[in-house]
């Protein structure tokens, strides 16, 4: 099969290209490399299937192309990271919403399946535990930035099931939970790469806020086994499925796990949100999915322990760090 990944020199995209490769499948990846790399890709490139176009899904030409070739698109490009969201916000919410426009219109123009990454900050704040796909979003002011990301990726699932809906095109929603793995750069805002990038060089963890808010994370090459199963199950269109990490740890703790693997002499130093990010920055307490439809559906199961996770994240920053 051909399949278009948007976004696809990115974290989980360079993922998702290498396990579709190894499957053999052919690879169309659209990228801007405006939060990816090329060294994420570099290793696929001169595999004879992968086709790497440097251009942005807002370019209407390109990716009348590269979606009229491909069978499938796997639509991952977007602005991610709270940090960036905040620091960027016109540019963030043109990505995330005229972007996937494009992408779905396109789609729909030439009759091609649409996988949509969403994520589960569109539940907002609400710290129901755990969060099942037809929980109840709330929001905060539109003065609080931070919300635009929940609100566009919000309306980029309206949008494709309103695709689906008025024009039956085969559209599928899989709102990720915190994904780490090597290659994720802690730059915009993303804790697990930015806490193991500070203990290897022994530099103070940042905790934001008090450090009580909790997480689960999965690992990304499960994500990727997720998203291809879905991919792959003709009853998966039309939904919307949770993927993500069940085990829950504070942030605090989090910290020491990484000074521990790490085997660090940081400290923890704890920074006020308003200080980390923006006046009235507001966070949600507990972010834990239900996966149950997903597990139901396809057999799904994450298979890397938290400890797995931080070992492979610090191996592969170590060999970036030059150690
Ligand atoms: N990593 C996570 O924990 C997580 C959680 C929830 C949702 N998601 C979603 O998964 C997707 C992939 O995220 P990621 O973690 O791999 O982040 P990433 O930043 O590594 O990947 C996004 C990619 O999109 C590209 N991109 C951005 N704007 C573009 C544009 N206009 N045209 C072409 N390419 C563009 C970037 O260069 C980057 O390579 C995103 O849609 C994100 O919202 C990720």
């Amino acid at each position: 099969m051909k399949i278009l990944i948007t976004g696809g020199a990115g974290f989980i995209g360079s993922f998702l290209s290498e396990a579709y490769l190894e499957r053999g499948d052919e690879i169309y990846v659209v990228d801007d490399l405006s939060t990816g790399s090329l060294s994420n890709i570099s290793h696929l490139i001169s595999n004879s299937h992968f086709h790497f176009v440097n251009d942005t899904i807002l370019n209407r030409e390109v990716m009348m192309e590269l979606v009229g070739i491909c069978d499938i698109v796997v639509h991952l490009a977007a602005a991610v990271g709270v940090k960036l969201i905040i620091d960027e916000p016109l540019k963030s919410i043109h990505t995330n919403i005229a972007g996937t426009e494009t992408v779905l219109e396109l789609a729909n123009k030439f009759r091609k399946m649409v996988l949509l990454a969403s994520s589960s900050e569109v539940y907002g704040s609400n710290s129901r535990v755990p969060l099942s796909e037809t929980d109840t979003r709330i929001y905060g002011p539109t003065q609080i930035l931070r919300w635009s990301y929940a609100a566009s990726k919000a309306m980029d699932e309206f949008l494709a099931l309103a695709y689906y809906r008025t024009k039956k095109l085969p559209v599928i929603i899989a709102r990720f939970f915190n994904t780490v793995g090597p290659r994720q750069t802690g730059r915009y805002g993303m804790v697990i790469p930015r806490f193991i990038g500070q203990a290897l060089k022994n530099e103070p963890l940042t905790v934001f806020g008090d450090g009580a808010q909790t997480r689960s994370f999965t690992y990304v090459e499960d994500l990727v086994r997720g998203i291809i199963g879905l991919i792959d199950e003709s009853r998966a269109v039309g939904e919307v499925f949770n993927i993500g990490g069940e085990g829950e740890i504070s942030i605090n703790d989090l910290a020491k796990r990484v000074i521990s693997v790490t085997q660090s002499s940081s400290q923890i130093r704890h920074i006020p949100y308003d200080e980390a990010y923006q006046e009235g920055f507001e966070d949600m307490q507990r972010r834990v999915p239900d996966i149950s439809k997903i597990k139901d559906l396809i057999g799904y199961e994450n298979t890397y322990s938290l400890d797995d996770i931080l070992l492979k994240v610090t191996d592969f920053e170590r060999d970036r760090l030059g150690d």
